[in-house]
């Protein structure tokens, strides 16, 4: 495969801080990360609630700005990018699947897939289908959420982030509000997508954490080796 057929992404961190700012005073939370993610990598991020988890995830997903460093995906610095770009950059490399699932209730399953490529202005829906099919759902594509199970949602959520083709699939505790077994499912799922794509997750689950190619234990806002 040449280079710009590639679809995964490399993620390299650089000294990478962020401060919020709540009143008056500046509160660091993440102090100066230096990690590199290989292409394709499956990566559990874990730590204690409040350590930097999500903060650390909505960087790399170009969610938010890092307060210094710099974040480069595939060697292409995202602190240097206009906020135009950015959402433009962000829409054709990143996949998001969070805890709750954040499906639309009022429509269907194939309708929840297509948004994001509605909201890109394209009007072919080739992968709408595609996408249900790799998440197995094709006999339920006219159901809508609350027709569907929690596991069924999930996976209506990763097949919405699938439909963009990303290069990095970030899921933020996407099996928290799951039972053990339809997580260790919704594991599978992102474990088969690795390789084909860089995937990063955050879990509270040692076990689940085990079964990704590494895991990087963050604690008050740094990575413990
Ligand atoms: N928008 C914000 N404004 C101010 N402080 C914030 C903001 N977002 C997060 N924080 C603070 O940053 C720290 C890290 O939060 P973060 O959400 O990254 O933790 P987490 O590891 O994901 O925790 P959890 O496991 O509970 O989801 C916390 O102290 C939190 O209160
Ligand atoms: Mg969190």
């Amino acid at each position: 495969m040449s280079d710009n057929e590639k679809n995964t992404v490399d993620v390299e961190l650089k000294n990478v801080s962020k401060s919020y700012r709540i009143g008056s005073s500046e509160v660091e939370v993440l102090h100066g990360i230096n990690h590199t993610i290989k292409g394709g990598e499956f990566v559990s991020i874990m730590g204690p609630s409040g350590s930097g988890k999500t903060t650390l995830m909505n960087l790399i997903g170009m969610l938010d700005h890092p307060s210094s460093g710099s974040i480069l995906l595939d060697g292409v610095d995202i602190t240097k990018k206009s906020q135009k770009e950015l959402v433009n950059f962000r829409r054709r490399t990143a996949g998001f699947v969070f805890q709750q699932f954040h499906l639309i209730p009022s429509l269907t399953a194939y309708e929840n897939v297509a948004l994001p490529l509605v909201f890109a202005g394209d009007r072919g829906q080739d992968g709408v289908t595609e996408a249900m099919e790799r998440v197995g759902l094709s006999h339920r594509i006219g159901h809508k959420p609350n027709e569907l199970s929690g596991g069924e949602q999930q996976r209506v959520a990763v097949a919405r982030a699938l439909v963009m083709k990303p290069k990095i699939l970030l899921a933020d505790e996407p099996t928290g509000a799951l039972d053990g077994k339809t997580g260790e499912m919704i594991l599978s799922l992102l474990k088969s997508l690795a390789g084909e794509m860089t995937v990063v997750m955050v879990t509270h689950n040692s076990e689940l954490g085990a079964q990704s190619d590494r895991i990087i234990n963050l604690l008050d806002g740094k990575i413990i080796e």
